[in-house]
């Protein structure tokens, strides 16, 4: 019955989307807008006894939020957002978020980073780059003065370029820390993201930023994106007990992790996480990952200092051990990811065969790409509308001359046009955010569930599945 409604539900969505240009703090005309809004609401209650749909979004914030009891854990966010929900009546248009994008890469890999910046680039978002120490002096150059040339990043000031570029060890400690640089840079400059989203030079966007934004703007802000699992199987031999040593932290040349002939146990004071290294994560936990007023992001860093791929757990313990924000995973890493069979440490290029799979996915990320792979051009031309060397379009850009770039000229930047992609992305993060799903994958210990299929195995299907998320919430 459930699946029914959202289907039927769904349809409507989809189809107010196709002409929808929104402007912010316009107030809505497309109630189908609204119902999406109403959807969610819904669906993201965190108590299923009153999840009759009455229950308001900013009450569904409170819960998530929990207001803390002691000062120091109260974000500068929280403070001022509290005074915000007070302002800001359900019926208004979902304010639009902004996004912290980090893109990183190696040697060889100046031009397919341009060429996903530019896929990537919105006015309103920020972006961070990150070629590592392994690339050529010269790239480094001509990626800052690329950043440096262009007159919309001048305009707008936005792109950043790390300069004391880092050693990254694929696999080892480095990664994370490279990253947890690039966020630190990305807080300090820019008070107002809202999301941090990790790629390589090799993703490669869906989706248009507009897409992007627009099924964003109606999601609460706390939600962290971050497929995991608790279910570590194998990977606790080969992964847990191993003790590595990453060079990349005291000699400047690059090589790989080496393993400490010792083995240690499996630690008891927090339980293991792991999964996917792509994730798209809150400003609030990036905070408490950097600025540590709990020690937990802090132990556990230490702890994945000698952990192999560490990456692929870092974030993931924290946020499943942290009583704060574990409730705010979504078991998702939003991107298009295809692997051999069996799989094997690197996923599969994409070409022209996976198309249609990506498209379908509904993802807003790709990876990984070879460079000028003739897939790309078919995503520019057809999911993104993008000219070759141009940025993709988006309602920003309002150039009218027929001889320049229409994004030469910057219009207003709260003015989205969202197209099918934002149906797409839709669709995948409805799917994920309907209760069964949402509540009953957030950091699953292997015992939690071994709870659940006992308790599934004692009634029908239809019960089962309310129950998950009674279970969960
Ligand atoms: C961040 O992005 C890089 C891509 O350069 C990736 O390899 C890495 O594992 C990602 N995740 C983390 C947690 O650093
Ligand atoms: C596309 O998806 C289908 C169904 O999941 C799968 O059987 C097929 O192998 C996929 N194709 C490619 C090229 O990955
Ligand atoms: C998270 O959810 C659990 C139950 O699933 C609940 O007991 C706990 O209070 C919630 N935590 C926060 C901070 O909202």
């Amino acid at each position: 019955m459930k699946k029914q409604f959202s289907h039927d539900f769904h349809y409507q969505i989809l189809f107010g989307f196709a002409t929808v240009e929104r402007k912010w703090r316009i107030p809505l005309v497309a109630s189908s807008l609204v119902s999406v809004i109403l959807f969610l609401v819904a669906t993201l209650t965190l108590r299923p006894s009153s999840s009759s749909g009455s229950s308001s979004f900013l009450a569904f914030r409170q819960t998530l939020e929990q207001r803390p009891l002691f000062a120091e854990d109260m974000t500068v966010e929280q403070q001022q957002r509290s005074v915000q929900d007070e302002k800001s009546p359900v019926q208004q248009p979902a304010p639009l978020p902004r996004l912290a994008y980090m893109i990183s890469g190696s040697k060889g890999d100046y031009e397919q980073m341009r060429r996903t910046l530019q896929a990537l680039y919105h006015p309103r978002n920020v972006y961070i780059l990150h070629l590592d120490l392994d690339a050529q002096p010269r790239e480094r150059l001509e990626l800052a003065r690329y950043v440096r040339s262009d007159p919309v990043f001048i305009e707008v000031g936005n792109v950043l370029v790390i300069a004391k570029s880092n050693l990254v060890t694929y696999r080892g400690p480095t990664m994370v820390s490279t990253t947890l640089h690039g966020a630190a840079i990305l807080l300090k400059s820019r008070k107002d993201w809202d999301w941090f989203i990790n790629l390589s030079a090799a993703d490669y966007p869906l989706i248009t930023q507009d897409d992007l934004l627009h099924v964003l703007s109606y999601l609460p802000r706390e939600l962290n994106f971050m497929e995991h699992t608790s279910a570590i199987g194998w990977k606790e031999y080969y992964r847990a007990k191993p003790i590595i040593i990453d060079p990349g932290l005291y000699v400047g040349k690059k090589s790989d992790i080496f393993y400490i002939s010792q083995r240690r146990s499996l630690p008891t004071t927090f339980r293991l996480f792991q999964g996917s290294a792509w994730t798209v994560m809150s400003r609030s936990f990036i905070q408490y990952c950097i600025m540590g007023w709990d020690n937990l992001p802090r132990t556990l860093l230490m702890y994945y200092t000698n952990f192999v791929s560490s990456p692929e757990g870092y974030f993931h313990t924290v946020i499943c051990n942290s009583e704060q924000y574990r409730n705010t995973t979504v078991n998702h890493d939003l991107h298009y990811i295809a692997w051999h069979t069996p799989p094997r440490q690197h996923p599969l290029s994409l070409t022209l065969t996976h198309f249609r799979n990506m498209t379908q996915s509904g993802a807003a990320f790709a990876r990984k790409f070879r460079k000028d792979d003739p897939v790309l051009d078919v995503i520019d031309k057809q999911l993104l509308g993008r000219q070759p060397g141009k940025f993709t379009p988006g309602g920003w850009c309002v150039g009218t001359s027929p001889d320049e770039d229409r994004c030469s000229v910057i219009g207003d930047t709260a003015i989205l046009r969202p197209g099918p992609g934002a149906k797409r992305f839709e669709g995948l993060i409805v799917s994920q955010l309907v209760p069964a799903t949402f509540r009953a994958n957030q950091c699953v210990l292997p015992e939690d569930r071994r709870v659940l299929l006992r308790q599934q195995s004692h009634r029908s299907p239809e019960v089962g599945s309310k129950q998950t998320s009674r279970l969960f919430s």
